[in-house]
């Protein structure tokens, strides 16, 4: 089978720019696994079906009709690209994401990105739960503070508003969350390496995975 390189952590941790990039410097295919929680959350508020409607979310979820075309996120035939991003939707999909039979609808279409040469895939069970059996596990955080600020500055550059205090204590709500829920809560595995983001700039923490992958 071919080899996966884990890195699991929290929300703004930089996981999904680091990860993409660690794939392109090895060449391998890359799965942004909190994409599919976030198509399953879109696809469920467009169908009218409630975010806490678990049997009708998981359906959606297992039928999910999404494509990664170039670098786009479509739905269908819809360029769903920014639509997943937006603030109604990160919470829906840290909702849905809460529900066992929706992640268990997931696993196998995140398995099935698992393909020669290699896979490099970011989320919060890449480690735990979808590949326990990976050549690499990574868990990337930073402070709670670091990941705000980086927030922060990518809405400032979209010339989008943002509040450095909402976005921390947002943050933390998310992060409460996703370290809470009864399925996959996310923690750090036994044999994942943790790479701390805080002091880093993005070259830097590329390297680092780069490093652990090496070893
Ligand atoms: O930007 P952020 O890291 O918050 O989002 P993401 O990685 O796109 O994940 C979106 C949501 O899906 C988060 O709220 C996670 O709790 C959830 N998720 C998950 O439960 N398991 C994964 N493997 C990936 C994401």
């Amino acid at each position: 089978t071919a080899p996966v390189i884990a890195i699991d952590g929290p929300s703004a941790s930089g996981k999904g720019t680091v990860a993409e990039r660690v794939a392109a410097a090895l060449g391998y295919h890359y799965l942004d696994s909190g994409s599919l929680y976030r198509l399953t959350a879109l696809a469920a508020v467009r169908a009218g079906v409630a975010l806490d409607d678990e049997v009708g979310v998981a359906e959606l979820a297992a039928g999910l009709p999404a494509s990664f075309v170039g670098g786009r996120i479509l739905l269908s035939d819809d360029d769903v690209t920014d639509a997943i991003r937006t603030e109604e939707i990160s919470a829906g999909a840290s909702k849905v994401a809460a529900l066992p039979t929706v992640r268990a609808a997931l696993l196998a279409r995140q398995r099935a990105y698992r393909r020669f040469p290699g896979l490099v895939a970011d989320g919060r069970d890449m480690a735990s739960v979808v590949f326990p059996d990976a050549a690499a596990k990574v868990f990337l955080t930073a402070s709670a503070e670091a990941r705000a600020e980086r927030r922060y500055k990518q809405l400032i550059a979209k010339g989008m508003p943002a509040n450095m205090h909402a976005l921390l204590q947002d943050l933390q709500e998310r992060d409460a969350r996703d370290a809470q829920r009864s399925v996959a809560p996310l923690k750090q595995c036994d044999d994942a390496v943790l790479v701390d983001t805080t002091p880093l700039g993005i070259d830097e923490a590329v390297a680092a995975v780069m490093a652990i992958v090496k070893r």
